[in-house]
């Protein structure tokens, strides 16, 4: 038998360990993926440049250095560490594939896919870490979820709209004939109801009203504008709020003598909404508080909407105005989204802000009714 008929296990071990390690140099420059082998001790016995290419590092420079000091984030490097530890130990450990993050020369973390496999070259045990970049494609998902997440933001607010709008087309006709009943009881004017009567009627009138101002948002077009007196809208807001609020919040109205250009149903609406989620903050508490005040800034007026409640953490901000966001359990998660359409309508912005000590403020702007804005004829 020559010597080139020997069987491989034959062969001094020296001879099996060059030429493995000649065969895996040569499938190494090939692959198409980056190729880590390391001893038993985790040191880098083997680097393709594949590796050089993902991790930035040359191979002279890993060589013989440990893996978890150069290529895995410092938090994982105890996971690592361990489970090397545990690997090394066991005769023939099965295949490992799994996602993790990995270091690059520069510091910026990746994901990465390893597939690892332990060889045995002579009577030495090397780990052969198969890995594969997925940083780009998990990015990609990623940006495919939110496009999901979004499209289904749009089918439900989409949803929710025609569902406005049919409620607002049926109802309107059933409310008018309530109206009108009403209207007809109201003539007697002995009858013994005649003043719950009276409020009812008023209280459909609202919401006829109300109901209007939805229907006029579905249609095209800006809200026609009209004088509204902040005051006299608060005070009406403030009524229908007292009457309904169980709590213990004290209400206190600045200096709002103002008059604005907008739709006073649209300037209703957005005060409750702002004035209802105050007090659903302050339900727990019996010192509540919610201010109002009105300062005029050039042809603006800035509307601001104060509680001493628990406020709302920042990182909420982003996504306060987008509908469907409550963390009310009752609630909808319209008030907020609904009120800044409405404020746009009339010309004005919608936003929260800091504020001095707890609670959460916020504020809004309408045009003012200056002598500059007044409609031809009308008065200032
Ligand atoms: N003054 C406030 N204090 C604390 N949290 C608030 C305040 N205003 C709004 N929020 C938070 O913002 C979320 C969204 O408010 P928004 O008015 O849009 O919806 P909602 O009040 O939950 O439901 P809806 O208004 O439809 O009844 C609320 O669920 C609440 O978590
Ligand atoms: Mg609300």
């Amino acid at each position: 038998m020559t010597d080139s008929d020997m069987p491989h296990a034959a062969r001094p071990e020296a001879e099996a360990v060059e030429v493995s390690l000649e065969f895996l140099s040569r499938l190494g420059q090939a692959a198409l993926d980056p190729i880590i082998v390391s001893d038993a001790r985790g040191c880098i016995a083997y680097w393709n440049d594949r590796c050089t290419e993902c991790f930035g590092w040359a191979r002279e420079d890993v060589l013989g250095k440990r893996i978890h000091d150069l290529l895995i984030p410092k938090r994982l490097v105890p996971h690592h560490l361990s489970s090397f530890a545990k690997s090394i130990v066991i005769e023939g450990p099965p295949p490992k594939r799994y996602v993790t993050h990995a270091l690059r020369r520069d510091g910026t973390e990746f994901m990465v896919e390893l597939s690892i496999i332990h060889m045995t070259i002579g009577s030495a045990r090397f780990p052969f870490c198969f890995v594969r970049d997925i940083d780009a494609e998990k990015r990609h998902e990623a940006k495919l979820r939110e496009a999901d997440d979004k499209l289904a933001y749009l089918a439900r607010l989409n949803a929710m709209a025609t569902m406005a709008a049919a409620l607002a087309h049926e109802m309107a006709q059933p409310l008018g004939a309530a109206q009108n009943f009403l209207s007809i009881a109201l003539m007697e004017r002995d009858h013994p109801a005649h003043e719950a009567l009276l409020d009812c009627r008023s209280a459909l009138g609202e919401a006829a009203q109300s109901l209007a101002s939805i229907r006029g948002l579905v249609r095209k077009g800006g809200a026609v504008p009209d004088v509204v007196a902040l005051d006299e809208v608060l005070n009406d807001v403030l009524r229908v709020l007292s009457a309904q609020s169980q709590s213990h919040v004290r209400f206190e109205m600045g200096s709002c003598a103002h008059l604005v250009w907008a739709d006073r149903i649209h300037v209703e609406q957005v005060l409750t909404n702002l004035l209802r989620n105050a007090t659903e903050a302050l339900q727990s508490r019996t010192d509540g508080q919610v201010a109002v005040t009105a300062e005029t800034q050039g042809e603006q007026l800035v509307v601001a909407v104060d509680d001493n409640g628990p406020g709302i953490p920042e990182e909420r901000w982003p996504t306060l105005f987008e509908a469907f966001r409550s963390t009310k359990s009752e609630n909808m998660g319209m008030g907020l989204a609904l009120s800044r359409v409405l404020v746009e309508r009339c010309g004005g912005r919608l936003w929260i802000e800091h504020k001095n000590g707890s609670g959460a403020r916020f504020c809004f702007t309408l045009p003012r009714k200056t002598i500059m804005t007044a409609p031809a004829g009308g008065t200032s």
